[in-house]
């Protein structure tokens, strides 16, 4: 590859290593002396330089574009004094094949519309497959895929064991009403919200699990947060306390952040997209629902809830209510007890005050919601009542009322949206920016 570090750099009076590179032209830039050209292959950047003369008298514009491919051989060199490239070293071109050529006048592709931009302009996000190759989408993908190491590497530490949960179900996990139908055969079937429920059956055999998979939700609104299908980092813990729960979510991401930040490269990049980021300090901030409405309705002027009223116990705090607050208080919170109508069947009741759940939402500066788990009902009349209350028909769920039956315990969980942790630590004005494809409403291709 291009990144190879090791081989001998020649500096005009000793010679440099002869090389052979493969990649695609990044930059292209052409003076009256020579060319150059930022080569790209994925592992790294190479200044390659064509002295004019027989060597570039050959090509035209149409050769080199932004975007081909070729395979270039010549000579390493120091890069001279006062001048900046990649490592410090440039390729002498002497000889070079063209691999693929490219029109190379895509405006997705030549990195002239921003960022931002990309992620609402239409026919950027058609182009995402070019957009792609750009440096900063290319980085984040990189800090994405160290992440998701990070994740998988920390749980294996803390001796959690990961499985694969189906994505066709024919059950609900938050609501029946952000479901994708699939017909199935003769029958019909979702794609699955969340593999909570699957995870909780496992607990008896594997212990402590994880998975990370995708989930799918119909969202009928376009955010900057909502994803029709994203990945979700989900575990469920056995023989637990809520306190127990909250303190190893606190100890996973921080292990979690440490793990990606004790990477050079990465943590080089993300000071570049986030220059403030650091891991947060320890214990997070934590703070019942009650009391954030109270903190709402506090301010001057208060702030409203959906219905441009102030909040009250049971109104759902709303996205945007939620990171003004979260804004403000500026550092990690765990908020906790929602009220159990605003919430999921499965959530257990607080014992001191049954108005509420012990559930937690994990709320980030920037994004808000990252994180959202619980205590599970562990008690079966509870859950066959909670079936109930919800309008839920008991006989979907005979193997998840199975877990109560058969030797029931204290358990709990949570769900974290890996597209929104990324957003929060690197920056991000939206969730678009930190998958490949992303999918929401309106949007299912590329
Ligand atoms: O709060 P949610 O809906 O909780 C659950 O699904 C639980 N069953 C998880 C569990 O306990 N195992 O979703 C969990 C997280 C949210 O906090 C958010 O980060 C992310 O999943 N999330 C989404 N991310 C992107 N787009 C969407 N439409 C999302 N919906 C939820
Ligand atoms: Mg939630």
């Amino acid at each position: 590859g291009i990144a190879n570090k090791d081989v001998e750099l020649g500096d005009g009076k000793k010679k440099g290593a002869r090389v052979k590179v493969s990649g695609r032209i990044h930059r292209l830039r052409a003076q009256k002396q020579a060319t150059f050209i930022t080569l790209i292959d994925g592992y790294g950047h190479l200044q390659c330089v064509l002295q004019s003369g027989d060597l570039t008298k050959t090509y035209d514009a149409l050769t080199f574009a932004q975007g081909t491919s070729l395979t270039l051989y010549g000579e390493m060199r120091k890069v001279p004094d006062g001048q900046q490239a990649p490592d410090g070293r440039e390729l002498h071109v002497d000889y070079y094949e063209v691999i693929g050529a490219s029109p190379g006048d895509d405006e997705a592709i030549t990195n002239k519309v921003s960022v931002s931009q990309n992620q609402w302009d239409q026919g950027m996000l058609d182009n995402r497959h070019l957009v792609l190759r750009g440096d900063n989408a290319a980085s984040l993908m990189k800090l994405r895929s160290q992440v998701e190491w990070a994740f998988i590497k920390t749980y294996n530490d803390m001796k959690f064991v990961k499985v694969s949960p189906p994505a066709l179900v024919q059950t609900q996990v938050e609501g029946g009403a952000t479901l994708f139908k699939v017909p199935y055969y003769d029958e019909e079937a979702y794609l699955t919200q969340s593999s909570q429920l699957y995870l909780e059956t496992v607990l008896p055999s594997l212990g402590n699990v994880y998975c990370i998979e995708k989930s799918f939700r119909a969202e009928k609104s376009l955010t900057r947060r909502h994803l029709s299908e994203y990945s979700h980092v989900e575990a469920e813990l056995d023989f637990v306390t809520f306190d127990d729960l909250l303190e190893h979510l606190e100890e996973l991401m921080c292990r979690v952040i440490d793990s990606v930040l004790g990477d050079p490269e990465t943590a080089a990049f993300l000071k570049e997209l986030n220059p403030t980021f650091a891991r947060p300090q320890r214990p997070f901030m934590r703070m019942r629902y009650s009391d954030a409405i109270d903190w709402l309705n506090a301010q001057d002027p208060p702030i409203l809830n959906e219905e441009d009223k102030p909040h009250v116990f049971g109104d759902d705090i709303a996205e945007a209510a939620e990171r003004k607050m979260t804004d403000a208080i500026n550092r990690p919170i765990f908020l906790t007890h929602f009220p159990a109508e605003i919430k999921a069947f499965y959530m257990k009741k607080d014992p001191q005050d049954r108005r509420v759940t012990e559930s937690v939402d994990c709320l980030m500066p920037g994004v808000g919601e990252i994180v959202g788990g619980s205590m599970r009902m562990e008690d079966l009349d509870e859950l066959l009542q909670a079936y109930k209350t919800q309008g839920i028909d008991a006989k979907d769920y005979y193997w998840y009322t199975d877990q109560r039956k058969y030797g029931t315990s204290p358990h709990g969980g949570y769900g974290l949206g890996l597209e929104r942790f990324l957003a929060w630590m690197a920056n991000q004005h939206t969730v678009r920016t930190t998958c490949l494809y992303p999918r929401f409403m309106g949007r299912c291709k590329p």
